[in-house]
């Protein structure tokens, strides 16, 4: 049963065909330079490089977990904002990617700790796992691949999402100190969009079996 009346999702759903995607890799691009520029005139307070490794981090989830809410809302309220989602899929492994830049390069400055801090420290053990669950992901998010894979082994292979999004969320928890509600309320919503996603396709699949 659908949150909304049918005649608000369709005017909505008309008005966002008409927003290009576009504009949102230009938002992610600009506001990760836009950070990055801020660190780099001790904008970002007294440690800088940490500040934006952290910045990057948090903004490479939230993005995750509005790609994440995508469906449930389609389902739910019959807004579809699909035509949206491989911009912010993209966009979130770039603040990844950037996350890790800052740490690799800026931060730690070494291969030999880099892979000391991957065996040393679960939480970034995870969030490596992360990371490498979003690559075939993020290298097959174009058009050819989709072509090549065909629908379904592409739709199956996007189910790492699944894996990646929560191992960022759980990545976050691990790494507090403390019991803070911010990591808590990440890793919530995490998992509450995934529950989502599983309550609809259970009752297509009943729906299915049910005898002709
Ligand atoms: C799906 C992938 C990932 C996501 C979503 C993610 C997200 C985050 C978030 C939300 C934070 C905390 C930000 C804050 O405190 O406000 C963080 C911190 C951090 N992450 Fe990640 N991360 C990911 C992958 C990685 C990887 C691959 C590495 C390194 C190999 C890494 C290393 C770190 C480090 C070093 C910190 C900061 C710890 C500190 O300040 O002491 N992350 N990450």
């Amino acid at each position: 049963m659908p949150l909304l009346p049918p005649s608000w999702a369709q005017a909505t759903n008309r008005a966002l065909r008409r927003v290009p995607a576009w504009p949102l890799y230009l938002l992610g691009l600009g506001w990760a330079l836009w950070l990055f520029w801020q660190a780099a005139t001790g904008a970002l307070g007294p440690e800088p490089i940490n500040t934006l490794e952290r910045r990057y981090g948090e903004l490479a989830l939230q993005v995750l977990v509005a790609g994440l809410a995508v469906t449930p809302l389609r389902v739910w309220t019959g807004i579809s904002l699909i035509r949206f989602r491989r911009a912010l899929g993209l966009t979130a492994f770039g603040f990844v990617m950037a996350h890790v830049a800052v740490w690799a390069v800026l931060d730690l400055q070494s291969l030999s700790r880099i892979g000391e801090e991957l065996v040393k420290r679960p939480y970034i053990t995870i969030g490596f796992a992360g990371l490498l669950a979003l690559v075939p992901l993020a290298v097959t998010s174009n058009n050819a691949s989709v072509r090549r894979l065909g629908a379904l082994r592409w739709r199956k292979l996007h189910w790492l999402t699944y894996v990646a999004v929560p191992l960022g969320a759980v990545h976050y928890v691990w790494l507090v100190k403390g019991w803070p509600a911010e990591p808590f309320v990440y890793l919530g919503a995490v998992l509450g969009l995934l529950a989502l996603r599983l309550v609809p396709q259970r009752r297509g699949q009943g729906a299915r079996r049910v005898p002709a």
